[in-house]
Order: C-alpha cells, then sequence, then structure tokens
C-alpha cells in the first residue's frame, strides 16, 4: 500500500514475491557469483575430525573431510560413481572413500582408486570428482568456490594479525544473541551492520539497555565508501561530554567488523577486535563465522561474553520471553525467510542500507562484465587489509 493511502485496508494489497539479484547465493545467480569470488569460511578446523562433515555453502551440498595426512578437503556431497553421499565415506592417508563400491577421492577430486574395477583399467584416470581448494586460516576452514582463474590472496586482516591475546575462530552468531544458524536470508542480516540507528531503538529503549550506557542515545550519523566495502560513523556524547565517535565497516561482499557493542565500561575504548562472515547457506539460512581477538588468562583464551537477556542465553528464552526482550535475531529473521525489498518504505535513516545494496549491484555488475570486485588481490605482497572499526574518544591517542 503507498503511503498517503489513507483510505485503504489492507485488502488487496500487493504481494510481490521474493528473490532478486541481491539475495539468490545459488550458482550462476548475480550475487551467488559475486559470493563466489572471495575465500568463504565453510567449517571450524576443530569440527573435521575423523569423520566426513555434511555442510552447505551458497546452496551447494559439500562433504569436509580430513584425510590421513591432515589436509582438509572439500567436495560435492555425491560420489561421481552413482551418487552415494560421501557423508558415508571414510577418510583415509590419501583422501576419502566412498562406502558403495569404494571410490577413493583425494582433496583435489582425483580418483585414485576403483577396487571393483579391472587392475589394468585407466577409468579412474577420466574420473574427477567435483572439489573446491581449501585451507585453514587461524581455526577457520575457508574454501574458494569461484573460478579457479580468479581465485584471489587468502587476505590477512590487521584487526586479527596485530595485537595482544590469542585468535579464535568461532561459527555461532556471536554478537547477533541467535543460535548457530539464522533462518532467513543473508542480506537481510548483513545490512543490519549498516543499520546503526536501531541501537537506539531495539537494544536500548524496546528490550532495556543490551549495550552499554555509553551505546544508549541516538547518534549522529553518517556513511562513507571505502576502498573495499563502506563504513558508518556514529557520534554520540559520553555522560561526561566527551565525544565518542564509533566506526562500523563492511567488507565486500559479506564481511562486518563491529566494535564492541559494551563500550566504556569494562571493554574501554579501542579498536575493533573481531571479524565476521555472514556465510550464506543458501537462499533462506545463513551462519555468522568470526575471528576474534581475545585475551589469554591462566593459558586459556577468554571470550567475551555471550549475548544474555534477562540473565538468560537467548537460546533458552521463551517466545514470551523473546517477545519482551527481542534482540536483533528476532528484529531480521522476522523480516520473513527473504526480506521483500518492494514492501519497504525506506526513510532517510536507511540511507546506509539502500548504500550498501547499492554498492552490491555495482560489483555485481563489475564481475559480469568480466573485472574483479572490490578487494581482490592476486599479489601475495598485498593480503593485508587495513580496518579503521572501532570505538573511540575523540581525546584519545588514536582518532
Ligand atoms: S557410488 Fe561411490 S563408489 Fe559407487
Ligand atoms: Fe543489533
Amino acid at each position: 500500500m503507498a503511503i498517503g493511502d489513507t483510505q485503504q485496508s489492507g485488502y488487496g494489497r500487493l504481494r510481490p514475491s521474493p528473490g532478486g539479484e541481491l539475495t539468490e547465493v545459488g550458482p550462476g545467480t548475480p550475487a551467488g557469483e559475486l559470493l563466489r569470488r572471495y575465500w568463504q569460511p565453510v567449517g571450524l578446523s576443530a569440527e573435521v575430525n575423523d569423520r566426513p562433515v555434511r555442510v552447505r555453502v551458497l546452496g551447494e551440498d559439500l562433504i569436509l573431510f580430513r584425510d590421513g595426512r591432515g589436509r582438509v578437503g572439500l567436495v560435492d556431497e555425491h560420489c561421481a560413481h552413482r551418487g552415494t553421499s560421501l557423508h558415508y565415506g571414510r577418510p583415509e592417508r590419501d583422501g576419502i572413500r566412498c562406502c558403495y563400491h569404494g571410490w577413493l577421492f583425494d582433496v583435489e577430486g582425483h580418483c585414485l582408486d576403483q577396487p571393483c574395477e579391472p587392475p589394468e583399467s585407466t577409468y579412474k584416470d577420466k574420473v574427477r570428482q567435483p572439489w573446491y581448494p581449501c585451507r585453514e586460516h587461524h581455526g577457520l576452514v575457508v574454501a574458494y568456490l569461484g573460478p579457479l582463474d580468479r581465485m584471489p590472496v587468502l587476505p590477512r586482516w590487521d584487526l586479527i594479525e596485530e595485537g595482544d591475546g590469542v585468535v579464535v575462530a568461532d561459527g555461532t552468531s556471536y554478537g547477533l544473541g541467535g543460535g548457530t544458524i539464522l533462518d532467513c536470508n543473508w542480506l537481510q542480516t548483513f545490512e543490519n551492520v549498516m543499520d546503526p540507528f536501531h541501537v537506539s531503538v531495539l537494544h536500548s529503549t524496546v528490550s532495556g539497555q543490551q549495550f552499554s550506557a555509553a551505546m544508549a542515545s541516538r547518534p549522529r550519523v553518517t556513511w562513507e565508501l571505502t576502498e573495499r566495502g563502506m563504513r558508518s560513523i556514529q557520534e554520540r556524547e559520553l555522560s561526561d561530554g566527551r565525544p565518542f565517535r564509533r566506526i562500523t565497516e563492511v567488507l565486500i561482499p559479506n564481511v562486518r567488523i563491529v566494535p564492541n557493542p559494551h563500550a566504556g565500561g569494562d571493554q574501554g575504548f579501542r579498536r575493533a577486535d573481531a571479524l565476521g562472515w555472514h556465510l550464506p547457506i543458501d537462499d533462506t539460512h545463513t551462519r555468522l563465522y568470526s575471528l576474534l581477538r581475545v585475551p589469554v588468562r591462566d593459558g586459556q583464551p577468554v571470550l567475551p561474553p555471550r549475548a544474555r537477556h534477562g540473565g538468560k542465553p537467548w537460546v533458552e528464552l521463551s517466545e514470551q520471553e523473546h517477545q519482551r526482550m527481542p534482540g536483533d535475531a528476532e528484529a531480521m529473521i522476522s523480516q520473513g525467510p527473504i526480506a521483500i525489498h518492494a514492501l519497504e518504505h525506506l526513510a532517510t535513516s536507511d540511507r546506509g542500507v539502500i548504500m550498501l545494496r547499492r554498492l552490491l549491484k555495482q560489483q555485481i555488475d563489475g564481475v559480469r562484465r568480466g573485472e574483479d570486485p572490490a578487494g581482490v588481490s592476486h599479489d601475495p605482497a598485498q593480503d593485508l587489509i587495513t580496518t579503521t572499526a572501532g570505538n573511540w574518544v575523540l581525546e584519545a591517542a588514536r582518532p
């Protein structure tokens, strides 16, 4: 219903279907092709042991395994012979062996053995299990699902490479207050990062003060494009009158750098210490993978506390409690499995969301024209990404 149609009820309103070039992630879709031009997290190293792991990434069903030499492999779930799931396969020294007729595939999909074929057969040399390059990086397994001739270097990020403590990998929706998998499209979870106005409502007045007192007031916000994405700059005043600047950043296509939302107090004011990927599992499910730089106490990494609502972890809340104390997960997932852009009424506070959608569209168009999208480097000497996200008090040493 258009704004101003005050004489109409909801009867007969438009019911456009969702979908579109920013939300679909499968092979051959516009956003799917953009997302496939970057290394993406597909699992945690610690989860890949002596049994194959089923993973769904960008709408593809895959099997992650570790061979006896310690290498990780990511292959199509269904065996190239007659389709049995390699979830039931057996990792061996040189690869994964299908349970049905014993075909053995290495981490690059080469077929090394077909035990039911005659010894002189060379048929195995003609078979290749679909596979993707993957590596381990700070406890994450990352994979590249795009065209091999466009494969970028695996980047490093200043906030992860530099600083005290240790880096840990996490595969839950840290900081979004949800469980492991968010039951909605990736884009609506990613847009949340460029939507700082909701902090002063959802996380402050509606649900009680979910973040620190310094974060509760409504900020003055500007958004800027950066070399690799965009950022929002949020200006507030502390109770003692000092200016407080918070910078939140996104890197194309799906990386978030969100500084600690508990700015001030114990956490102080400092550079962001976590990087997160909004990984599309498929069009209607998303998983957040993170790298966090954390302190060490008694030889153990100390992770930041999980979001608690009324003293309970999010997953233990009743539906009534979710209604009383909604957080990011409730706000984002309830937009629908795929938020329908044609039904929205975007306002001035959505300028960051609008900029982000436009930026993603430009990147998609560039990939269509055969260009490399933002932030892709093929030069191993140019693998370090510098970032600006953090919570700063302006008299502090760093602006
Ligand atoms: S189906 Fe895998 S070896 Fe036959
Ligand atoms: Fe939020």
